[in-house]
């Protein structure tokens, strides 16, 4: 069955899920594209690398048209309303939009006031919710043979402000994960999780590593905190470090959705050893994203 938006993990069904995830696997290994014509619309209000243009290369590797709209610089700015901006584009023949806004919560306000025939892809909401990379990180350790069910998984830094710590939070329970673990300065610890998901808590970064399968790093995102930070403090007490690294098991995954604070949250060598994974979550982007695309428009 075809999906009309994706705006969260709840959105999707069990076997939406696992669709996206083996079809994202199937996609990286070769397989042929199921769709190849329609329009769609990358729709940017916040600035995006990965994201953009993993969707758009997704876009172009299915033979779809792709209208690059950048928000800031839209008829936007003389009032004109997301909405009416949606119905515009649709009446053009856009048949999908792919949404990053700095507003929580922008999509599931305006799911029903979408013209009909118009979907809708969150491509990460204010603090509230990134499904689409949840999506690629799942599919990321599928393909390299992580068990869910077995695995643990720490979720590191910044979770108060982190659309993809949530989305990751909701993705990896339905995906049964025994232990997901947050770990973070009280102050970033998340105000609430997603609905039904059971978490552990680690005050250090230390303890939550150990016997870790995954380890997800997560950007601090000062630009929406009112205070500052105290970027050498928080390195030596959460940056993820060779040497701390070895709390966890020796063949632990280390994940991070980019973009990275280097010498914050993660050293180079880290970043740039052989247990990191931000470069195969960047290559899948494109994949679970496709992926994506044939369960919307196939
Ligand atoms: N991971 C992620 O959303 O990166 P961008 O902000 O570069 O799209």
């Amino acid at each position: 069955m075809s999906l009309n938006a994706l705006i969260d993990i709840d959105a999707l069904s069990d076997q939406h899920i696992e669709r996206i995830i083996d079809r994202s696997v199937a996609l990286l290994n070769g397989a042929e594209p199921l769709i190849r014509s329609h329009i769609m619309a990358n729709l940017f209000f916040e600035p995006s690398t990965r994201t953009r243009t993993s969707f758009e290369i997704a876009a172009r590797r299915l033979g779809l048209t792709v209208i690059n709209m950048d928000g800031p610089r839209s008829s936007m700015t003389k009032g004109e309303s997301l909405i009416d901006t949606l119905a515009t584009l649709h009446a053009m023949g856009v048949e999908l939009a792919v949404l990053r806004h700095g507003q929580t919560g922008i999509c599931h306000e305006i799911l029903n006031h979408l013209p009909d025939g118009l979907a809708l892809i969150n491509a990460g909401d204010g603090c509230g919710n990134h499904p689409t990379q949840a999506l690629l990180d799942a599919a990321t350790l599928t393909s390299l043979g992580v068990a869910f069910r077995d695995a643990k998984i720490v979720i590191v830094g910044d979770l108060r402000h982190s659309r993809v710590a949530r989305s990751n939070m909701a993705l990896l329970s339905r995906l049964g994960v025994g232990n997901i673990t947050l770990a973070a300065p009280e102050p970033w610890l998340p105000e609430t999780v997603p609905d039904g998901v059971m978490v552990s808590q680690s005050s250090t970064l230390d303890d939550a590593l150990d016997d870790a399968d995954v380890v997800m790093m997560l950007r601090v995102q000062q630009e929406r905190m009112d205070e500052g930070v105290d970027w050498a403090a928080y390195h030596a007490d959460w940056g993820l470090t060779t040497q701390r690294l070895t709390r966890a098991k020796p063949d632990c995954w280390v994940m991070h959705p980019g973009p990275m604070n280097r010498g914050i949250e993660i050293t180079d060598e880290v970043a740039g050893g052989a247990q990191s994974l931000v470069l195969k979550q960047v290559q899948m982007s494109v994949c679970t994203r496709m992926a994506i695309f044939e369960s919307m428009l196939a």
